[in-house]
């Protein structure tokens, strides 16, 4: 079964709390918050003032994106916020398989962030101790980026390791739904795709179908 979900990066942060209310009513499975530190990532985005808010506000499962490079120090801080879990890029700890642990230690899910250029074997390799992994189909740093289709393979790499959540992120819309879908992703983040669209339910239903009609 196709999830979806939306990226707060994309929505009006003026009006967070309804934001988060409209696309859950607008049939959200879950939602991304994607943590930028400007270090790891030439962005700066949400901290854990944010993601507090975003744990209050949330009725469904969100997960955080570690685009940072102290992923563990703010896993642990952000915890309290109750994200169903974090993904973290491996190149950002020394010890991926320790990172793991520690961020399962939290009560949480721990997972594999995959960039575009990763390769598969390196992909296969780290996803045999995570919890689920997410394929970013950009490279990390902003939302509306192009679609980048060589990722792709990375998405097939995962799914071909690996039973669980294959979580996609990046230029994810109705068109590229179904490449994602038919390569094995089962929960898809689209950010501009929802929360530039005045029908979020019309956004998150087209999403959802052409993945389902690809799987
Ligand atoms: C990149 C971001 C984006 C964002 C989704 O670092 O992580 O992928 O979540 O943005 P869209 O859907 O606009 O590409």
């Amino acid at each position: 079964m196709i999830k979806v979900y939306p990226s707060i990066l994309a929505c009006d942060f003026e009006r967070l709390a309804e934001e988060i209310a409209e696309v859950e009513a607008a049939g959200a499975d879950g939602l991304h918050v994607d943590i930028m530190d400007g270090h790891y990532v030439p962005n700066i985005t949400m901290g854990p003032v944010i993601v507090s808010a975003v744990g209050r506000a949330a009725q469904v499962p969100f997960d955080c994106d570690l685009m940072i490079t102290d992923p563990l120090h703010y896993a642990e801080v952000m915890a309290k916020a109750g994200p169903r879990g974090f993904f973290f890029h491996p190149e950002t700890v020394d010890d991926p398989q320790a990172a793991i642990e520690k961020i399962r230690s939290l009560g949480v899910r721990a997972g594999i962030a995959i960039n575009p250029d990763e390769k598969a074997a390196q992909v296969r390799r780290l996803l045999a101790e995570a919890d689920y992994c997410l394929v970013m189909t950009v490279f990390p740093g902003f939302g509306g980026q192009d679609f980048v289709d060589s990722a792709l393979d990375n998405v097939k790499a995962a799914r071909d390791a690996f039973s669980g959540d294959i979580v996609v992120d990046g230029g994810v819309s109705p068109e590229t739904a179904a490449l994602v879908a038919k390569a094995g992703a089962n929960i898809l983040v689209a950010g501009s795709a929802v929360f530039g669209r005045e029908d979020r339910a019309a956004a998150i239903a087209e999403i959802r179908q052409a993945a389902e009609a690809a799987e």
